[in-house]
């Protein structure tokens, strides 16, 4: 695995956890963090296809988009995930701020390595910025919601 492949596996790891846990959230709360959990994972979903045509893009290389290196990567990441399944609807939504906050400083340590590798041109750079801005907010919402009860 290289840092591109590996932030592109936790970027589709993170985003079908969040759809796993849309799916299985359950209590008095439940349809606004339904909601909210389908706007995350609905997000993850359409910048990851971005994130991936540029990485491909800025790297010349295909093999960042290759299927069967980023599940084998998704494996490898699931172990550090708890299950959202048996848990409460607090205990997911502590779980996603959480997991939302270590994504953003992983997002932050693969903007450094591109920096330090040349790969910055200013439109992937201004979508990284613009994606650590977006889920800076998710981390707003969810935090006020995590500790909401
Ligand atoms: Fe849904």
């Amino acid at each position: 695995m290289n840092v591109e492949l590996d932030f592109i596996a936790l970027t589709k790891a993170t985003g079908i956890w969040m759809q796993g846990a849309h799916h299985v959230i359950k209590g008095p709360s439940s349809l606004a963090d339904h909601e909210f959990l389908g706007t995350v994972y609905t997000y993850f979903e359409g910048y990851l296809d971005t994130l991936i045509e540029k990485t491909m893009m800025i790297t010349g290389s295909d093999s960042v988009a290759c299927p069967v290196k980023i599940i084998a990567g998704i494996s490898a990441i699931s172990r550090r995930f708890m299950s959202p399944v048996g848990h409460t609807s607090t205990e997911i939504m502590i779980t996603t701020a959480e997991m939302l906050s270590s994504y953003k400083n992983e997002l932050e340590r693969f903007y450094m390595f591109c920096e330090e590798e040349g790969l910055l041109s200013m439109g992937f750079d201004d979508f990284l910025m613009a994606t650590s801005s977006d889920i800076e907010n998710f981390i707003y919402l969810v935090s006020r919601r995590a500790g909401n009860e």
